[in-house]
Order: structure tokens, then C-alpha cells, then sequence
């Protein structure tokens, strides 16, 4: 028999199938932290390209993290079996399926043109990989997505500026660009002519921000390179300017639970500040960041969360709201996927 466990809302369908079947959006996935240790050696085989472990094990064992950093140099390494478009649309339809069957409805991809371009894969070849993808689950899936470029902080802004020279060709492929990498001793301001000039070309801003580092750099994202959402934000939460304003603004932010416990931002979930940030009235969404390396994508972040702060159906809901809201998408599929929510909505609240 299948238990039908009755959450507080009452005999309904468990909270599992309820958060399987919620229509999501994910807005903070980074495609190369997508790459499961299978495809990544069969990449490998396929590109003639050496790794530093011989099984799907002993790359799942690699993955203990101590901080961001040490994160960032597996998942930098990882990166190196991708090396033609081909490997690129492997990579994102691999995720898509995935994210399909956790009814993702649309996706916002991060991917750093960097970690290839510096290893001399052309920006063309991870342009068109990702973008026959996303047309491909648009088609097959009806899955809708779109592509924002990240330029790493660790490398400088004349590094960054030369990548959006490389982008310019294709900017009407891009929904717009953020910032991520190593956060610490990379304050956002580093960026700030960049980011003004990619707004002068019409491109909207993200930014990664108080994961690691402290609020102050949440400001200064918001100031400085005028960001639309805040990518982690998790933070905020030890300056209460920084949370009034975020608040007061609507700010989204992309949380990613699971990444942040896996990468030591907090020692355990139930010491995550999600729920200070919703009691705050910020707006929250919740997302996989790197899934393939962190131990699971978008539903098991949502169960996560679920579970450890004990969510009403209503909370969890309003999480999904928020991540259609905050996606840049147009307005009429932001209204029909918003549509499609409401009506989950009704129908799990008649059954
Ligand atoms: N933080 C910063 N940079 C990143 C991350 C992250 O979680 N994942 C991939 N690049
Ligand atoms: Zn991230």
C-alpha cells in the first residue's frame, strides 16, 4: 500500500507527490554543475581526455566539500571533458530531461564561457551546444529556457570584458549575465563597468551574492551592477538593513539548500536561514545550483526544505510563485505558466 502521510493541510495526497508534481521554475542551476560522474565519463572516453578517477564511485566519493572553493576546483576539473558543441547538448538535455520529470516548467541556465574558453573551446561551439537543447526540450518537452552568461570573479574585469566581446555576436540568444565563482575577496563593484556596459546592451543582471561572502557584497550587488535577482542571498539575514531593503524592493533570491549545506554555508539544514528570509517576507525561490554535485536537483531541494522546516503546502507554493514571478520569462508565458500553478493549486485542494 502506498502511505498517504496527512500533513497538517489534511488527507490529502502525501507531500511527496504534492512537491513532485508542482509546477517549478529553476532559476539557479549552473549547467557544467550538472554533470553527473556517468556522463562525465563517458565524455572523457568520447574526448580522449584523462580523469582522476576510474569509476562513477570514486568520483561520487571525490565529492566532500569543506567550502565553495574546494567545490570549485572539482567542478572546474570536471569541465574539462567538454570540448565540442556536441558535449554541450548532451550535457543540458541530460539536465532537462531531469528537470522535466520534476516538472520543471521553465529554467534559467547559468554557464561559464570561461572554464572553456580558457581551455580553447570556442564560445560558438558552447553557444550552439546549449542552444540545441534548450530548442530541443522547448520542442519535445515543452520545457521553455533560456541562457545567462556568468563571468567568473576570480579573473579580472578586462577577462570579463573580452568574453562579452566574444558574446556580442549572439546577444539576442542571451536573457543576461551574472557572476559567480569564488565570492570571497571578489566584491561585486570589480565588475561594475562590465556590468553597466552589458546594461547598456540590454542585457538583464544577476549576481552571486552573500553565500560566502557577507552582506555588505548583497548591497553592493544591488548598487553596483544593478542585479534583477540576488543568487544565494543567504546571508542577509546577519544585517537587518540588508533584509528591510531586500524586502522593501521584492528582491528575489535564488536559494540553493542543499548546495549551501553540502558546501558548509550552514553545518546542517535545520540551521539554514530559509526560514528567517520568508518570515522576513523576502522573496524566496529554491533551487539545485549544481546538482550532480550536490546531492540532488530541484524536488529534492524543495523536500529538503519541506521537511526540515516542516513548510504548509501554502509555503512550499508560494516558493514555486515566486520563482515564475522572478524568472524573465515574457509576460504572456509568465501568465500562462502561473496559470497552470494556480490551478495545481486548486486541484490538489479539492481532492
Ligand atoms: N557559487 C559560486 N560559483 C559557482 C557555484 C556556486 O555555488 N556553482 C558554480 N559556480
Ligand atoms: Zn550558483
Amino acid at each position: 500500500m502506498i502511505a498517504r502521510t496527512q500533513d497538517a493541510d489534511g488527507p490529502r495526497r502525501d507531500m511527496r507527490a504534492f512537491l513532485r508534481d508542482l509546477p517549478k521554475a529553476e532559476l539557479h542551476v549552473h549547467v557544467e554543475g550538472t554533470l553527473e560522474p556517468e556522463l562525465m565519463m563517458e565524455l572523457a572516453a568520447r574526448n580522449g581526455v584523462a580523469l582522476p578517477f576510474r569509476t562513477v564511485e570514486e568520483a561520487r566519493a571525490a565529492y566532500e566539500f569543506t567550502d565553495l572553493q574546494s567545490f570549485l576546483d572539482v567542478y572546474y576539473q570536471g569541465c574539462a571533458v567538454l570540448r565540442e558543441a556536441e558535449d554541450f547538448a548532451d550535457l543540458a538535455w541530460a539536465y532537462l530531461e531531469r528537470a522535466h520529470a520534476q516538472r520543471v516548467r521553465h529554467v534559467e541556465l547559468f554557464f561559464d564561457p570561461q572554464a572553456h574558453t580558457e581551455r580553447g573551446v570556442p564560445f560558438e561551439a558552447v553557444l550552439e551546444g546549449l542552444r540545441h537543447a534548450l530548442e530541443r526540450a522547448r520542442r519535445e518537452l515543452d520545457v521553455s529556457g533560456g541562457l545567462i552568461l556568468c563571468f567568473l570573479r576570480h579573473l579580472s574585469e578586462d577577462h570579463a570584458r573580452a568574453t562579452l566581446d566574444l558574446a556580442r555576436p549572439h546577444l539576442e540568444h542571451l536573457q543576461g549575465v551574472g557572476l559567480d565563482s569564488s565570492e570571497r575577496g571578489n566584491p561585486p563593484g570589480k565588475f561594475r563597468d562590465v556590468f553597466a556596459e552589458c546594461r547598456r546592451l540590454g542585457l538583464r543582471t544577476v549576481a552571486h551574492a552573500g553565500e560566502e561572502g557577507p552582506p555588505a557584497y548583497i548591497t553592493e550587488a544591488l548598487d553596483a551592477l544593478e542585479v534583477r535577482r540576488i543568487d544565494h542571498g543567504v546571508r542577509c539575514v546577519e544585517d537587518a538593513a540588508v533584509v528591510e531593503r531586500l524586502a522593501a524592493e521584492g528582491v528575489p533570491l535564488t536559494v540553493c539548500p542543499l548546495s549551501n549545506v553540502k558546501l558548509r554555508v550552514f553545518e546542517r539544514m535545520d540551521e539554514h536561514t530559509l526560514r528567517r528570509m520568508m518570515e522576513a517576507g523576502l522573496r524566496v525561490t529554491i533551487n539545485s545550483d549544481d546538482p550532480a554535485y550536490f546531492g540532488g536537483y530541484v524536488e529534492e531541494n524543495f523536500v529538503a526544505v519541506q521537511e526540515s522546516f516542516g513548510l504548509s503546502r501554502d509555503e512550499v507554493a508560494a516558493l514555486s510563485r515566486h520563482a515564475f514571478e522572478a524568472s524573465f520569462l515574457e509576460e504572456d508565458a509568465r501568465a500562462r505558466l502561473l496559470a497552470e500553478l494556480d490551478s495545481y493549486l486548486a486541484l490538489d485542494r479539492a481532492a
